[in-house]
């Protein structure tokens, strides 16, 4: 069976390249927050091989609210999405915001805002592209009160 388990951020790259940034250089798959201790790396594993990973990272933004925690690198590997490892992921992140305290923001391709959106993330603005990688939206979430 396939388990949810802790990873190192480390453990994340190669899913980051793969998956999110096939032809960018790999550096942009080394976030600047990874190894701050509050920040946290989750992954999917079955039988020694990783299967999807995503990271809950310490990097506020005034516009949004100081207290939110940045969901960044969610990946799943092509031939294992659709089975729910995403949802497990994003609840799993999602849970330990609620936790800690705060909310959670997102800069979603345009590609993934409805899976996002299933998962009570809101749109804030308009469509803005990243270069290199395409279109994207700031999407924001709060725990219900
Ligand atoms: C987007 C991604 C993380 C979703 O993970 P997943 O494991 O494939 O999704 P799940 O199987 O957990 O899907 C959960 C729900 O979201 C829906 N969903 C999944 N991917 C979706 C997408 N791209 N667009 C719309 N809905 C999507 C599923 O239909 C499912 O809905 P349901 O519960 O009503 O059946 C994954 O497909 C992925 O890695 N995609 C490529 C990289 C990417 O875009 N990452 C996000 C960068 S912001």
């Amino acid at each position: 069976m396939p388990e949810l388990t802790l990873l190192k951020a480390a453990d994340c790259i190669p899913l980051r390249q793969s998956v999110l940034r096939p032809d960018r250089p790999g550096s942009e798959n080394h976030y600047p927050q990874d190894d701050d201790e509050r920040s946290a790396h989750y992954g999917i594993r079955h039988r020694k091989k990783t299967l999807a990973v995503a990271s809950m990272l310490h990097d506020p933004r005034g516009d949004v609210g100081s207290e939110m925690w940045r969901i960044r690198g969610m990946a799943v590997l092509p031939d294992e999405q659709r089975k729910g490892y995403g949802a497990m992921l994003l609840k799993t992140l999602q849970a330990i915001v609620a936790k800690r305290g705060g909310g959670a923001w997102a800069n979603v391709r345009t590609t993934a805002a409805d899976f996002y959106g299933k998962h009570g993330f809101r749109q804030e603005g308009d469509v803005f592209d990243i270069e290199g990688i395409g279109p994207h939206v700031l999407m924001t979430w709060r725990p219900e009160p």
